[in-house]
């Protein structure tokens, strides 16, 4: 089934583009493809929590990639046409550039992006830009050896990170982005050296307000750097402009540098959350869907998956997920009814 056209008429007459509850679209869809990590960030998964005694799944309870291929096939007919594959550590899984040549080969799907770590894009940047791979972000929260250990905790060497940086560079693959999630008291102070860094790489750094995913991170307001305030820290420096979103829905408000030096961008979930705009839903390593980054649960596509479901079946439940969707977390943060609100930890669904 490669599109639309080769379907039955009782399932291409159900494939009029879903509208959720809030008049969203479905267009992204991020694949969490490995719990595990190979870092242990106190933001996402603090070693307290994720020792070497923590179980993750097992191989056989997370999707394969004939499963992954199948809900993404499914999903590009209700309106998917970018896919982001992420994690825990999404190089951990073995032969991900095979996934990525299967998910090459959906017409549908335009754009076929990566979120890492980077530890292990050194080895592995060759083959998945061979593979189809169109774009690569990497995690990346400060250019101070100590700073990048407490971020990461205790794991993984800097070195070896900027090497996958420059071997994804090498290897063709464009639109690098870095992204940096920003803690206040922890690496504030070394945001101006990762822009100097980058700056003139044609590599765009973006900082993340500090999220409150999950339910582990200790998070607070105090620790938000709010990107308002960064920006005129940044500018004091280097003199911005504002450019207008690549696309609806861009997460990031993009910044040029006046000198021509390039692009940075600001990720403000929490002061200015983009909620209105979300088309996004995420597929977790066990096969749940979810519709939101702050779900309290999701809907378990595995079961059905391996008990014999079909195409028509996984369609309609996913379609009517989405129409029942009414998601608005980062909106609603501030709300006495979030407070209560148990989150799936973001290492699961994949950031
Ligand atoms: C969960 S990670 C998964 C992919 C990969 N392991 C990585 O770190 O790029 C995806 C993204 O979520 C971000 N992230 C994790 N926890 C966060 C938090 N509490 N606030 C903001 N961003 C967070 C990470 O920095 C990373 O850029
Ligand atoms: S942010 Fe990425 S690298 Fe850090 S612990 Fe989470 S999944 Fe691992």
């Amino acid at each position: 089934m490669n599109n639309a056209d080769s379907l039955p008429d009782t399932l291409r007459a159900k494939l009029v583009a879903p509208l959720d509850m809030l008049g969203r679209q479905l267009h992204d869809l991020r694949i969490s493809v490995m719990d595990r990590c190979n870092f242990r960030c106190p933001y996402c998964m603090p070693e307290a929590k994720y020792s070497k005694d923590f179980a993750f799944l097992p191989s056989a309870e997370r999707l394969d990639f004939d499963e992954i291929v199948r809900l993404t096939r499914l999903a590009s007919l209700l309106g998917v046409r970018k896919v982001r594959i992420t994690g825990g550590e999404p190089l951990l899984r073995p032969n991900l550039a095979e996934l990525i040549s299967e998910l090459r080969s959906i017409e549908s799907i335009t754009d076929i992006a990566l979120t890492t770590n980077g530890v292990l894009l050194g080895q592995q940047a060759p083959s998945l830009m061979a593979a189809g791979l169109n774009r690569v972000t990497i995690s990346l929260d400060s250019l101070d050896p100590a700073v990048f250990s407490i971020m990461n905790g205790g794991r993984g060497e800097l070195q070896r990170v900027l090497k996958g940086i420059r071997a994804a560079a090498d290897a063709g693959l464009t639109h690098l982005k870095v992204n940096t999630v920003v803690q206040r008291g922890v690496n504030d102070h070394t945001l101006l050296d990762m822009l100097d860094y980058f700056r003139g790489s044609g590599i765009v750094v973006r900082f993340i307000e500090f999220m409150d995913v999950g339910n582990l991170n200790h998070w607070s307001m105090a620790e938000v750097v709010p990107s308002a305030e960064l920006l005129q820290q940044i500018e004091q420096r280097w003199p911005l402009e504002a450019l207008p979103g690549n696309y609806k829905g861009e997460v990031a408000q993009r910044y040029r540098y006046r000198d021509g030096q390039g692009e940075i961008g600001f990720i403000s979930s929490v002061t200015a959350p983009f909620c209105g705009a979300c088309t996004r839903a995420r597929i977790s390593s066990d096969g749940s869907l979810y519709t939101c980054l702050f779900a309290e649960r999701g809907m378990d596509l595995k079961t059905p998956l391996r008990s014999g479901a079909s195409d028509e079946q996984l369609l309609d439940m996913m379609r009517n997920a989405w129409l029942q969707r009414t998601d608005r977390y980062s909106e609603e943060r501030a709300t006495p009814q979030a407070h209560h609100h148990k989150k799936i930890e973001m290492y699961f669904i994949g950031g």
